[in-house]
């Protein structure tokens, strides 16, 4: 089997976590080897590097230097995980990757998502295919206040700021339409699920 590197992308709550999952459980039916990652992290140094970014009130960096932390956890995580995964002809599964960077913090800066995209032809390796999860950002908060979590991303940034991240994910997929496949998220779990696995057929064939 040829190894296949998928990454899943999204605005906060749009359920990325939820249908890896089920990718997973998918593949583990299969008998598909995989590996399951995320960023930022998917290592020990990288987690490390997280937990500095994810930190709250965290102003302590610019952008752009703050942009560098996530290429160098990027780094660590494509060394140690990614790479020898695809070595090893496994599939791999990410929640967020490049992309991620592209619009969280290239939203934020020009210059910070050129200094991201020189480093990642360096060091980075695109994945075979990108899932957008596309849902309405009111929606998705819906969900995220309904979930059970110590993070309040979607209060402290507000539901204008996760427009303009929907825009810019949708954009990047406009840009890269070959990679990035965009998924209605409105849909159950399951609807999302079969359409996700069914492109993966397609990509594989
Ligand atoms: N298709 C769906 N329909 C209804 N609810 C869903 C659907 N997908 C996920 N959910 C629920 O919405 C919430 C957010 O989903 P999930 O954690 O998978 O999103 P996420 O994209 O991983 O979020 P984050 O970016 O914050 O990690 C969860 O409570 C999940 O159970
Ligand atoms: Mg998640």
């Amino acid at each position: 089997m040829k190894s296949i590197f998928i990454s899943f992308e999204g605005i906060d709550g749009c359920g990325k976590t939820t249908q890896i999952n089920l990718l997973a459980k998918h593949f583990a039916k299969q008998k598909k080897s995989f590996v399951k990652t995320e960023e930022p992290g998917g290592t020990e140094g990288a987690n490390e590097i997280r937990k500095i970014l994810l930190r709250e009130n965290n102003f302590q960096w610019s952008v752009e230097s703050e942009t560098l932390l996530f290429m160098a956890a990027r780094n660590d995580h494509v060394e140690k995980v990614i790479k020898p995964a695809i070595e090893d002809n496994k599939i791999v599964i990410c929640d967020r990757f490049m992309d991620s960077t592209i619009v969280y913090q290239g939203m934020r800066s020009p210059q910070a998502k050129k200094l991201s995209l020189i480093l990642f032809e360096l060091i980075g390796i695109y994945p075979d295919i990108t899932f957008l999860i596309d849902m309405d950002p009111e929606i998705a908060l819906d969900r995220a206040l309904n979930r059970v979590t110590d993070e309040d991303r979607f209060e402290n940034y507000g539901i204008n700021f996760q427009r303009q991240l929907r825009q810019s994910f949708l954009d990047i997929a406009k840009t890269h339409s070959d990679r990035i496949k965009i998924i209605d998220g409105n849909r159950s779990p399951q609807q999302v699920a079969a359409q996700i696995n069914e492109s993966i057929e397609t990509l594989v064939k």
